[in-house]
């Protein structure tokens, strides 16, 4: 079985790895974007076009599904993405997410993401939609993403960097949704700094949705594919334990 996986960059690889600690025998194609990265400040327009130029290029791959892994285009582009291609399974970060949250029961959440991911509403709507009395916060953290690529997962300036996004929610809700593929790299560190917080982040609740269908036999085996070999690549598959050597650069 193939899947198709896509992101806007590096941040999707956190996804991989999550549906990787799930499957057996299921041949992965990862593309990273990383050409075009971010996403998350870019029109919905644009989003939609990269979103299908990557879908175009897995295809090719004869894939049996799809995961949007990123979350910014899992927002402005999953939709549209799924009435282009009704024929191809579709999944994306965002639904899984939310049914999580919805299971925690919370009264109060926090939601961060990209300045895209966080305008579009997306978490809000469909949050309210199943529980109208819900509060909800919701913050654009656009530092944070250059931070993971850097390799700040921890130290005093990604605790300040933190802090200043979001102690004022200190005491105002009860789960924080991580809307964002780099932000589980942050987990640990968000953790430490508001420990009375659930933290959610959208790639274990997807793989956790998806492994049944994940199930064959053998070995997985991965196919890493990015548009351009930018900075921050070895050291970001590094972080994430995913030590692949066969990594090839597509020219589009
Ligand atoms: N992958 C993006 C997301 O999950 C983060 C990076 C970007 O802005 O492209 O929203």
């Amino acid at each position: 079985m193939k899947v198709g996986i896509f992101d806007s960059g590096l941040g999707g690889l956190t996804v991989l790895k999550e549906l990787l600690k799930v499957s057996k025998g299921i041949e992965f194609y990862y593309l990273g974007d990383t050409a075009r990265v971010p996403y998350g400040i870019r029109s919905e327009e644009t989003v939609k076009r990269y979103a299908l130029e990557c879908t175009l290029f897995l295809k090719e791959f004869d894939i049996d599904l799809l995961v949007i892994a990123c979350n910014t285009a899992s927002a402005k582009a999953g939709a549209f993405l799924r009435k282009k291609f009704p024929e191809l399974p579709i999944f994306d970060v965002i639904e899984p997410a939310v049914e999580e949250i919805l299971n925690l029961n919370p009264q109060s959440v926090g939601v961060i993401g990209t300045p895209s991911t966080v305008g579009s509403k997306v978490y809000k709507e469909k949050l309210l939609k199943r529980k109208s009395n819900i509060k909800i916060l919701q913050r654009a953290t656009p530092l944070l993403v250059p931070l993971v690529e850097e390799g700040f997962l921890k130290g005093p300036i990604t605790e300040t960097v933190l802090r200043h996004y979001l102690s004022d929610w200190k005491d105002k809700i009860e789960v924080l949704l991580l809307g964002c593929t780099h932000y589980p790299l942050l987990k640990e560190e968000i953790k430490r700094l508001f420990p009375d917080w659930v933290i959610v982040d959208s790639a274990q609740p997807l793989a956790k949705g998806l492994k049944p269908l994940l199930q064959r036999e053998g070995n997985n085996k991965v196919h890493l594919f990015f548009t351009d070999k930018t900075a921050f690549l070895e050291r970001m598959l590094t972080s994430i334990g995913l030590k692949e050597k066969r990594i090839k650069i597509v020219k589009w």
